[in-house]
C-alpha cells in the first residue's frame, strides 16, 4: 500500500512514493509532459505526467482532466525550487475520482455577484481558502488567549425571548406560541454566567435586522464575547490590547503562507502592540473639528469619521467615555461624570472602524431599574438580568468582538463577506 499523505507534509517524503487525494486546480500541457496543480486543502503542488514514462491510458488521462475533477495522484516526491511549495511530483498513475465538466469559477475574472451565487464553489480558490484558514487561526488563537488566562467557555442561547442591544434590529420568529427572537448578543447571559464562573466568554453566531448594506456590516456576524466580574472599565481595556495583540501575533507566527495568497502588508500588523492609545470621545470629537469634519458633542460618529481617526495610528485605537444617551442601557457612568459611560469602541486601523464594543456594566439595582424605564423595556421580561443585581451584586465589564470585521482587518479584504463562508447580507440567503 502506498503512503497516503497532505499537501502540507509532502516535504517529509522526498524520494518516496505517496498517494495524494484532491482536485484539479490547473492544468498545462504539452505533447508530451502535462503539468497538474493539485490542490487538496492543505497546498497545492505540481505534478508531472511524462509520456513516455506512463502507460497511454494514463497519460490521457492527465491531459483530459478537467479543473476541479477530484483525483488521486501516486508518484515520487521530489524537490523543487522553482515551484511555490518547494516540491513537484511525478505522476506514477492517476485515478479520476469524479468528473467536473464546465466548471463555473473559471480562473479568469469574475463579477462579484456571480462569485457570491457560487460561493459554495468560490471557496476552492486560494485566496477564499487562505481567509478561511486565517479565521479558523483567529478562532484558534482567541481560545488559546482565554484558556491561557482562566476564562471559561459558556455558549448563551440563539433564541431569546428579549433585545440586548436595542429593538429595532431584532429578528422575530415564532417560538410555539410564543415570540421569540434570533439573539443580537449573548452578553446578558454572559453577566449571569460571569456571576457563577468568574470569567467566561462565548463565540457564535449573532443576528441583526440592520438595513445598513455597507461593506462593514452582516445580518448573521459571528461574536465573541468575554465578561469578567470584579472588572473594571480601564482593566477591560487591557484585556482588549492583550487578547488582540495575541490573535495578530498567532496569525503573524501561524498563517504567514496564507498572509502571502491575499499579498497582506504584514508591517501593518507587526505594529500592533500593546500599549493601544486612548482616545475620550471629546477629546476625539475635538480632533475631528479641527480637522475640518461637522460633528458636534452628542453624535455618533459615522464611518468616515471612524477612519479618519484611526488613519492617524498605526495600531487600534481606543475611543472611551460616549456620551450615555447614545449607547446602551446597561453602561455604567462615570461617577465624576454621569453623562458619559464607562465604555470604550475599539477601531482598527486602515479604515476598518469598529471591531469592539466593550463597557463596564451597572451593577446598582436601583440605577439599573431607572434604566428600563428610561428605554421603555418591559421589565418583566428583564427579572432574571435584575436578580444578577439583587443576588450580591458586582462591578463587571465585558466586551464584544466582531469576527468577520476582524478577519477583514487581519486579512485587508475589500468586504467583510468574504470573511464569512456563507454570508447571509441584507438581500442574500443563498447559497
Ligand atoms: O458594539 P456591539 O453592538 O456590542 C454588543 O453587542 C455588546 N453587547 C457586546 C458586549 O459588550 N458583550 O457589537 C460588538 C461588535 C462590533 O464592534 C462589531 O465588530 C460587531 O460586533 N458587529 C458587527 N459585525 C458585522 N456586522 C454587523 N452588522 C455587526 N454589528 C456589530
Ligand atoms: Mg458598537
Amino acid at each position: 500500500m502506498t503512503t497516503k499523505t497532505s499537501i502540507d507534509h509532502i516535504g517529509d517524503y522526498v524520494g518516496q512514493t505517496v498517494c495524494l487525494e484532491g482536485w484539479l486546480y490547473n492544468k498545462r500541457s504539452s505533447g508530451k509532459i502535462v503539468f497538474l496543480q493539485l490542490r487538496d486543502g492543505s497546498g497545492w503542488i505540481q505534478c508531472v505526467a511524462v509520456r513516455s514514462e506512463l502507460p497511454e491510458a494514463q497519460f490521457s488521462a492527465c491531459q483530459n482532466v478537467t479543473q476541479e475533477s477530484s483525483l488521486r495522484v501516486t508518484g515520487t516526491v521530489r524537490a523543487e525550487a522553482r515551484s511555490q511549495s518547494g516540491y513537484e511530483m511525478s505522476i506514477e498513475s492517476v485515478e479520476i475520482v469524479g468528473h467536473a465538466s464546465d466548471y463555473p469559477v473559471t480562473l479568469k475574472e469574475h463579477g462579484v455577484d456571480f462569485l457570491l451565487d457560487h460561493r459554495h464553489l468560490w471557496i476552492r480558490t486560494p485566496r477564499q481558502r487562505s481567509i478561511l484558514k486565517i479565521r479558523s487561526e483567529i478562532l484558534l488563537a482567541m481560545t488559546e488567549f482565554f484558556a491561557n488566562n482562566g476564562f471559561t467557555r459558556v455558549d448563551p442561547p440563539i433564541l431569546t425571548p428579549t433585545s440586548c442591544e436595542g429593538t429595532s434590529e431584532l429578528f422575530h420568529t415564532k417560538y410555539f406560541e410564543e415570540d421569540a427572537f434570533l439573539t443580537q448578543s449573548g452578553q446578558m447571559y454572559m453577566e449571569a454566567a460571569a456571576m457563577a464562573l468568574g470569567k467566561v466568554y462565548s463565540m457564535g453566531p449573532t443576528f441583526r435586522a440592520e438595513k445598513s448594506k455597507t461593506r462593514r456590516h452582516l445580518i448573521e456576524f459571528w461574536m465573541i464575547e468575554p465578561e469578567m466580574a470584579y472588572v473594571t472599565h480601564a482593566q477591560n481595556l487591557e484585556v482588549q490590547e492583550q487578547f488582540i495583540s495575541h490573535i495578530v501575533q498567532h496569525v503573524l507566527e501561524n498563517c504567514s503562507a496564507e498572509l502571502h495568497v491575499l499579498e497582506r502588508d504584514v508591517s501593518k500588523l507587526t505594529s500592533v502592540t500593546t500599549p493601544f492609545p486612548r482616545l475620550t470621545y471629546d477629546d476625539a470629537i475635538a480632533w475631528l473639528q479641527e480637522n475640518g469634519h461637522e460633528i458636534s458633542w452628542g453624535e455618533d460618529f459615522g464611518a468616515p469619521h471612524e477612519a479618519a481617526i484611526a488613519s492617524a495610528y498605526d495600531r487600534p485605537v481606543f475611543i472611551e467615555k460616549f456620551p450615555t444617551a447614545i449607547k446602551a442601557f446597561y453602561m455604567q457612568p462615570d461617577p465624576d461624570r454621569p453623562e458619559v459611560a464607562l465604555c470604550a469602541d475599539l477601531l482598527a486601523p486602515e479604515g476598518y472602524g469598529e471591531i469592539v464594543g466593550g463597557s463596564e456594566r451597572i451593577h446598582d439595582y436601583n440605577l439599573l431599574l431607572k434604566r428600563f424605564e428610561e428605554h421603555h423595556l418591559p421589565l418583566e421580561d428583564y427579572q432574571w438580568y435584575l436578580d444578577l443585581r439583587r443576588y450580591g451584586s458586582v462591578p463587571h465589564s465585558g466586551f464584544g468582538i466582531g469576527l468577520e470585521r476582524t478577519v477583514a482587518w487581519i486579512c485587508g479584504l475589500e468586504h467583510v463577506r468574504e470573511a464569512s463562508a456563507f454570508p447571509r447580507m441584507l438581500y442574500r440567503l443563498t447559497p
